[in-house]
């Protein structure tokens, strides 16, 4: 069992590399000590937590590590190709990576209501999880991001905690928590010290559900792809331009309703795409990041010209209260 479950009060926060050595070292061999010669499942989302995770148990028990990756359909542009370099490629990590994207796009096919897009992406994900792990034999132990603010805000009764995923009742592994007394900068700051890409270790907060809140109402391949295409864009654009990692989340969202325009001399009927770019410390309120206005031209000229079926580009201004950051 791992001896560590509770942030020590005295705890020094990890805020250089050489503390964030220090606690790579210990992690490594309280991992050793908690695994033995078992094996480890991962679901390995890509996102900050699940990648730290999955880089400290390659370091202290390699391929005793099993990743699991699913691709729902719903991840930006590279993400799937990302994690597959990283850990398989890169870093030899035994990983599965699983191509669910028909299955949850055609269990979403006309569903319009938000919780209920929410609650299918949920559990479509741990039928997927748990099919893969019973394709395996002999795992023991099940990995998970947990970080110190989950245990902090389940206990306050904020948020239910995402404890063992929601895994079937017969599914029972022994929880592996590396960065379970780490606070967010504290695992960034863990995750360079074990050479994960900084597009990954800084990421912007991304939603569990993914795109799929960003394709309002029903769901459909074509405007998904706009929003994917949209937020690639917004991406690439934001990074050139020395914004990256200093606007705390920034997407763009295709909603369901089409407006006239002109392309080429003919008529156009077309979504439009909404950028929405701020700012926050606590994400119960935030602030519009202001755009300059030849970024903002420069946007609405690529997006328009480079994303198919989209013919306008709007700017959200709204800030949180009376918007929320996500649109469903
Ligand atoms: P809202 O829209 O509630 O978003 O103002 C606040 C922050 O939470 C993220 N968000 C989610 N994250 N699952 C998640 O993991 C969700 O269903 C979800 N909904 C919103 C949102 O991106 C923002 O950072």
């Amino acid at each position: 069992m791992n001896p560590i479950l509770v942030r020590p009060a005295d705890m020094v926060r990890i805020t250089t590399p050489a503390l964030a050595e220090k606690y790579i070292e210990s992690q490594i061999s309280a991992l050793r000590e908690q695994v033995g010669d078992k094996k480890v499942l991962l679901a390995l989302s890509g996102g900050v937590d699940s990648s730290v995770v999955a880089a400290l148990l390659i370091k202290a028990v390699g391929r005793q590590l099993v990743c699991v990756h699913v691709n729902h359909g719903l991840l930006r542009k590279g993400e799937p190709e990302q994690v597959i370099k990283v850990f398989r490629d890169e870093m030899n990590a035994d990983l599965i990576y699983v191509d669910a994207v028909d299955r949850f796009l055609d269990k979403l096919a006309g569903v319009t209501d938000p919780e209920q897009k929410r609650k299918i992406i949920g559990k479509e994900f741990i039928d997927v999880f748990a099919e893969e792990a019973r394709k395996l034999d002999d795992i023991q132990f099940l990995a998970q991001g947990t970080i110190w603010p989950d245990i902090l805000e389940s206990e306050a009764g904020i948020k239910a905690h995402h404890n063992a995923g929601g895994l079937p009742e017969d599914m029972k592994f022994e929880l592996v928590e590396p960065v379970r007394i780490l606070f967010k900068d504290e695992v960034r700051m863990v995750g360079k010290a074990l050479g994960l890409p900084d597009n990954m270790v800084f990421r912007q907060p991304f939603p569990g559900p993914g795109l799929g809140v960003r394709c309002p109402g029903a769901i459909t391949r074509d405007r998904l792809e706009a929003v994917r295409a949209s937020d690639a864009i917004l991406r690439e654009e934001f990074a050139k331009n020395g914004l990256e990692g200093k606007v705390w989340q920034y997407f763009t969202v295709v909603p369901d309703f089409k407006s006239t325009g002109i392309k080429n001399g003919k008529r156009t009927f077309d979504w439009p795409c909404i950028i929405r770019a701020i700012n926050t410390t606590d994400v119960m309120e935030v602030t519009v990041e202001h755009l300059s206005n030849e970024l903002i031209d420069h946007l609405v000229k690529r997006i328009t010209t480079e994303v198919p079926g989209i013919n306008r580009v709007l700017f959200d201004y709204t800030p949180k209260p009376p918007a929320t950051v996500e649109y469903e």
